[in-house]
């Protein structure tokens, strides 16, 4: 993709992609074009770090880049130079919601600026989910977009989701598939017993993807099955975010 839009119609940014030639012209040409984008900014490199941000350079307009992002009737608050936030996944997002049933407790692991939360609470209002992040700026956002979207019943901690102790959950989704699966003995200590647990990878195939989870499974001796499997989006040549579904 050579450019992605993060925010409303009132104020956005625009993020080329890495690798994108002449990212000034282009940046010029997007500002011309949308009124409403109001910076530009140029990926300069792959996702890094414990909060997987891309690094990026301002290369025209306000230097002021947080956003209000509006997507399936929902705001999300952020800067994405500080949080990690993905525009492209808002599918995902939505057949996550699609499958929590009524009343489910849902433990949103890596939540980032929440948006899964509340792509899950504007289907249902009676769920209760509790997101964990260890970014701080985007634990602040997270609470800030509770209040504009005038929900309840979402908590969000700002913590190493090993380290945090919590009750135990119907549903847990696990949206960092660089390292989830590292994760999963942690996810298994959250679940209730019949709990369903989503977690995300990076592989060429589903069958990869199902046994490399269910290898991972095995070893830590967790006791689920593979229940269900998504090509999410493509990441790279070859690679395909996954996401697999396990049942306790
Ligand atoms: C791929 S991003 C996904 C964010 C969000 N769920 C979304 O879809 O927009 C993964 C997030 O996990 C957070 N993270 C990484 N390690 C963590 C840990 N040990 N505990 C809690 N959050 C963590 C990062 O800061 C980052 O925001």
């Amino acid at each position: 993709m050579v450019y992605e839009v993060v925010g409303s119609k009132d104020k956005a940014v625009a993020i080329i992609g890495y690798g994108v030639k002449n990212p000034r012209k282009l940046a010029k040409r997007i500002m011309k074009k949308h009124k409403n984008i109001k910076s530009v900014l140029h990926k300069c490199g792959e996702r890094t770090g414990t909060y997987r941000l891309h690094p990026c350079k301002l290369i025209i307009g306000d230097k002021n880049t947080e956003v209000i992002h509006k997507e399936n009737g929902y705001s999300i608050k952020l800067d994405p130079l500080k949080v990690y936030f993905s525009p492209r996944e808002a599918t995902e997002r939505e057949r996550i919601a699609k499958m929590v049933k009524s009343g489910e407790r849902v433990l949103i692991m890596f939540s980032g600026a929440s948006p899964y939360a509340f792509a899950i609470k504007k289907k249902h209002s009676d769920v209760y989910v509790t997101c964990v992040e260890i970014n701080p700026y985007a634990v602040g956002y997270a609470n800030k977009s509770v209040k504009l979207n005038k929900m309840n019943r979402i908590k969000n901690i700002c913590a190493d989701v090993r380290k945090v102790k919590l009750g135990k959950f119907d549903r847990i989704i696990m949206p960092l598939p660089e390292t989830a699966i590292k994760f999963l003995d942690s996810a298994y200590h959250f679940a209730k017993p019949g709990a369903t647990i989503h977690v995300y990878t990076f592989n060429n195939s589903h069958n990869a993807a199902n046994h490399e989870i269910a290898n991972i499974c095995e070893m830590f001796n967790i006791k689920c099955q593979v229940v269900g499997e998504q090509k999410v989006l493509p990441y790279a040549p070859g690679l395909y975010k996954f996401r697999v579904d396990l049942k306790v």
